[in-house]
Protein backbone atom coordinates (compact mmCIF):
# COMPACT_ATOMS: atom_id res chain seq x y z
CA UNK A 1 0.00 0.00 0.00
CA UNK A 2 1.23 3.25 -1.15
CA UNK A 3 1.90 5.87 2.02
CA UNK A 4 -0.53 8.76 1.86
CA UNK A 5 1.33 12.00 1.92
CA UNK A 6 0.42 15.28 2.82
CA UNK A 7 1.76 18.95 2.40
CA UNK A 8 2.08 21.98 4.19
CA UNK A 9 2.55 25.32 3.09
CA UNK A 10 2.32 28.81 3.54
CA UNK A 11 3.63 30.49 0.22
CA UNK A 12 5.12 29.48 -3.29
CA UNK A 13 5.18 25.52 -2.38
CA UNK A 14 8.04 24.99 -5.57
CA UNK A 15 8.91 22.33 -2.37
CA UNK A 16 5.41 21.21 -2.91
CA UNK A 17 5.39 21.35 -6.66
CA UNK A 18 8.54 19.00 -6.62
CA UNK A 19 7.52 16.52 -4.03
CA UNK A 20 4.14 16.01 -5.90
CA UNK A 21 6.35 15.28 -9.38
CA UNK A 22 8.24 12.74 -7.92
CA UNK A 23 5.85 10.99 -6.51
CA UNK A 24 5.70 8.96 -9.73
CA UNK A 25 3.60 5.12 -10.55
CA UNK A 26 6.39 3.51 -8.60
CA UNK A 27 6.67 5.71 -6.27
CA UNK A 28 6.12 4.34 -2.40
CA UNK A 29 4.05 7.27 -1.81
CA UNK A 30 0.94 9.11 -3.18
CA UNK A 31 0.18 12.55 -2.77
CA UNK A 32 -3.44 13.39 -1.06
CA UNK A 33 -3.93 16.60 -0.11
CA UNK A 34 -2.22 19.99 0.53
CA UNK A 35 -2.85 22.21 3.09
CA UNK A 36 -1.74 26.03 3.09
CA UNK A 37 -1.90 28.19 6.83
CA UNK A 38 -2.29 31.09 4.14
CA UNK A 39 -5.54 31.48 2.06
CA UNK A 40 -3.68 33.46 -0.85
CA UNK A 41 -0.74 30.86 -1.02
CA UNK A 42 0.55 30.54 -4.54
CA UNK A 43 1.14 27.06 -4.12
CA UNK A 44 -2.47 26.08 -3.88
CA UNK A 45 -2.76 27.31 -7.23
CA UNK A 46 -0.13 25.25 -8.22
CA UNK A 47 -1.45 22.16 -6.28
CA UNK A 48 -4.44 22.40 -8.26
CA UNK A 49 -2.70 22.57 -11.37
CA UNK A 50 -1.53 18.80 -10.25
CA UNK A 51 -4.75 17.68 -10.12
CA UNK A 52 -3.78 17.41 -5.90
CA UNK A 53 -6.87 18.50 -3.42
CA UNK A 54 -5.77 21.15 -1.60
CA UNK A 55 -7.79 23.29 1.60
CA UNK A 56 -6.91 26.48 3.95
CA UNK A 57 -6.49 26.36 7.42
CA UNK A 58 -6.54 29.83 8.43
CA UNK A 59 -4.26 30.07 11.60
CA UNK A 60 -5.87 33.59 11.60
CA UNK A 61 -9.26 32.76 12.27
CA UNK A 62 -8.16 31.20 15.16
CA UNK A 63 -6.23 34.02 16.72
CA UNK A 64 -4.30 33.18 19.54
CA UNK A 65 -5.89 29.86 20.22
CA UNK A 66 -2.93 28.04 18.76
CA UNK A 67 -5.02 24.52 20.21
CA UNK A 68 -8.08 25.41 17.66
CA UNK A 69 -5.73 25.97 14.92
CA UNK A 70 -3.76 22.47 15.39
CA UNK A 71 -7.15 20.39 16.01
CA UNK A 72 -8.84 21.76 12.66
CA UNK A 73 -5.55 21.05 10.52
CA UNK A 74 -5.18 17.56 12.43
CA UNK A 75 -9.07 17.17 11.34
CA UNK A 76 -8.42 18.01 7.59
CA UNK A 77 -5.08 15.55 7.84
CA UNK A 78 -6.64 12.91 9.63
CA UNK A 79 -9.92 13.02 7.00
CA UNK A 80 -7.57 12.90 4.09
CA UNK A 81 -6.06 9.26 5.87
CA UNK A 82 -2.65 10.94 6.27
CA UNK A 83 0.45 8.61 6.91
CA UNK A 84 3.12 11.09 6.50
CA UNK A 85 3.57 15.14 6.51
CA UNK A 86 5.82 17.13 4.97
CA UNK A 87 6.37 20.43 6.05
CA UNK A 88 7.29 22.74 2.63
CA UNK A 89 7.64 26.27 3.54
CA UNK A 90 4.98 25.95 6.05
CA UNK A 91 5.83 29.37 8.52
CA UNK A 92 4.06 27.62 11.68
CA UNK A 93 5.33 26.64 14.57
CA UNK A 94 3.72 22.98 15.92
CA UNK A 95 3.22 22.85 19.08
CA UNK A 96 4.63 19.14 21.10
CA UNK A 97 0.61 17.95 21.54
CA UNK A 98 0.73 17.88 17.74
CA UNK A 99 3.76 16.81 16.91
CA UNK A 100 3.80 14.09 18.98
CA UNK A 101 0.47 12.61 17.68
CA UNK A 102 2.75 12.51 14.56
CA UNK A 103 6.10 11.86 15.09
CA UNK A 104 8.10 9.97 13.60
CA UNK A 105 5.57 10.76 10.68
CA UNK A 106 6.40 14.65 9.60
CA UNK A 107 9.33 15.71 7.92
CA UNK A 108 10.70 19.62 7.58
CA UNK A 109 12.79 21.21 5.36
CA UNK A 110 15.17 23.72 6.22
CA UNK A 111 17.00 26.08 4.24
CA UNK A 112 20.49 25.36 6.41
CA UNK A 113 23.26 23.02 7.54
CA UNK A 114 21.61 22.56 10.69
CA UNK A 115 22.16 21.76 13.58
CA UNK A 116 23.81 25.90 12.22
CA UNK A 117 21.15 28.21 11.39
CA UNK A 118 17.97 27.12 13.26
CA UNK A 119 15.09 29.66 12.84
CA UNK A 120 14.85 31.78 10.28
CA UNK A 121 16.94 34.23 8.17
CA UNK A 122 19.35 31.18 7.63
CA UNK A 123 21.33 32.60 4.54
CA UNK A 124 21.70 36.43 6.14
CA UNK A 125 23.49 34.88 8.63
CA UNK A 126 25.63 32.27 6.81
CA UNK A 127 26.89 35.33 4.58
CA UNK A 128 27.50 37.16 7.70
CA UNK A 129 29.53 34.59 9.20
CA UNK A 130 31.87 34.61 6.23
CA UNK A 131 31.01 30.35 5.60
CA UNK A 132 32.01 29.02 2.62
CA UNK A 133 29.33 26.20 2.08
CA UNK A 134 25.43 26.53 3.07
CA UNK A 135 22.96 24.17 2.08
CA UNK A 136 19.37 22.29 3.34
CA UNK A 137 18.23 19.65 5.75
CA UNK A 138 15.59 17.50 5.72
CA UNK A 139 14.64 16.43 9.21
CA UNK A 140 12.08 14.52 11.64
CA UNK A 141 9.76 17.29 13.16
CA UNK A 142 9.86 16.95 16.74
CA UNK A 143 8.91 19.15 19.40
CA UNK A 144 12.34 20.73 19.82
CA UNK A 145 12.37 23.58 16.42
CA UNK A 146 14.56 22.73 13.71
CA UNK A 147 16.24 20.00 15.93
CA UNK A 148 14.73 16.40 14.98
CA UNK A 149 16.91 13.89 13.27
CA UNK A 150 18.62 14.79 10.47
CA UNK A 151 16.95 12.60 7.42
CA UNK A 152 19.17 14.35 4.06
CA UNK A 153 22.01 17.29 3.69
CA UNK A 154 22.98 18.98 0.51
CA UNK A 155 25.99 21.11 0.61
CA UNK A 156 26.18 24.23 -1.81
CA UNK A 157 29.21 27.09 -2.03
CA UNK A 158 28.54 30.52 -0.72
CA UNK A 159 30.30 32.66 -3.31
CA UNK A 160 32.22 36.00 -3.46
CA UNK A 161 30.22 38.88 -3.35
CA UNK A 162 26.48 36.63 -2.23
CA UNK A 163 23.69 38.23 -0.95
CA UNK A 164 21.21 36.84 0.81
CA UNK A 165 18.76 36.56 -2.19
CA UNK A 166 21.41 34.93 -4.25
CA UNK A 167 22.24 32.24 -1.94
CA UNK A 168 18.44 31.52 -1.22
CA UNK A 169 17.76 30.54 -4.78
CA UNK A 170 20.71 28.19 -5.29
CA UNK A 171 19.65 26.32 -1.89
CA UNK A 172 16.34 26.49 -2.78
CA UNK A 173 17.06 24.73 -6.11
CA UNK A 174 19.21 22.17 -4.29
CA UNK A 175 16.25 22.01 -1.99
CA UNK A 176 14.25 20.68 -4.91
CA UNK A 177 16.19 17.57 -5.29
CA UNK A 178 16.82 16.85 -1.81
CA UNK A 179 13.55 16.40 -0.76
CA UNK A 180 11.72 14.17 -3.29
CA UNK A 181 15.12 12.40 -2.57
CA UNK A 182 14.67 11.99 1.00
CA UNK A 183 11.09 11.41 0.73
CA UNK A 184 11.52 8.22 -1.68
CA UNK A 185 13.60 6.59 1.03
CA UNK A 186 11.20 7.35 4.23
CA UNK A 187 8.12 6.36 2.72
CA UNK A 188 10.28 2.89 2.69
CA UNK A 189 10.72 2.93 5.99
CA UNK A 190 14.17 4.15 5.39
CA UNK A 191 15.64 6.86 7.80
CA UNK A 192 19.22 6.57 6.92
CA UNK A 193 20.11 10.40 5.96
CA UNK A 194 21.04 11.01 2.74
CA UNK A 195 24.35 13.25 2.28
CA UNK A 196 24.98 14.91 -0.22
CA UNK A 197 27.96 16.73 -0.60
C1 LIG B 1 12.25 27.08 1.35
O1 LIG B 1 13.51 27.66 1.27
C2 LIG B 1 12.12 26.31 2.62
O2 LIG B 1 13.28 25.64 2.98
C3 LIG B 1 11.84 27.44 3.58
O3 LIG B 1 10.95 28.28 2.89
C4 LIG B 1 11.16 28.15 1.49
C5 LIG B 1 9.85 27.73 0.89
O4 LIG B 1 9.83 27.78 -0.48
N1 LIG B 1 11.38 26.97 4.85
P1 LIG B 1 8.63 27.09 -1.28
O5 LIG B 1 7.31 27.58 -0.67
O6 LIG B 1 8.79 25.62 -1.19
O7 LIG B 1 8.80 27.62 -2.69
Amino acid sequence: MKKRVAILISGGGSNMAALIDSMDPDHPARPVLVVSNVPEAKGLLRAAERGVPAAVVDHRRFGRDRAAFETALADVLAEAGTDIICMAGFMRILGAGFVRRWQGRILNIHPSLLPKYRGLDTHARAIAARDTEAGCTVHEVTPDLDAGPILGQARVPVLPGDTPEALAARVLEMEHSLYPAVLRRFATGDTRPILWS
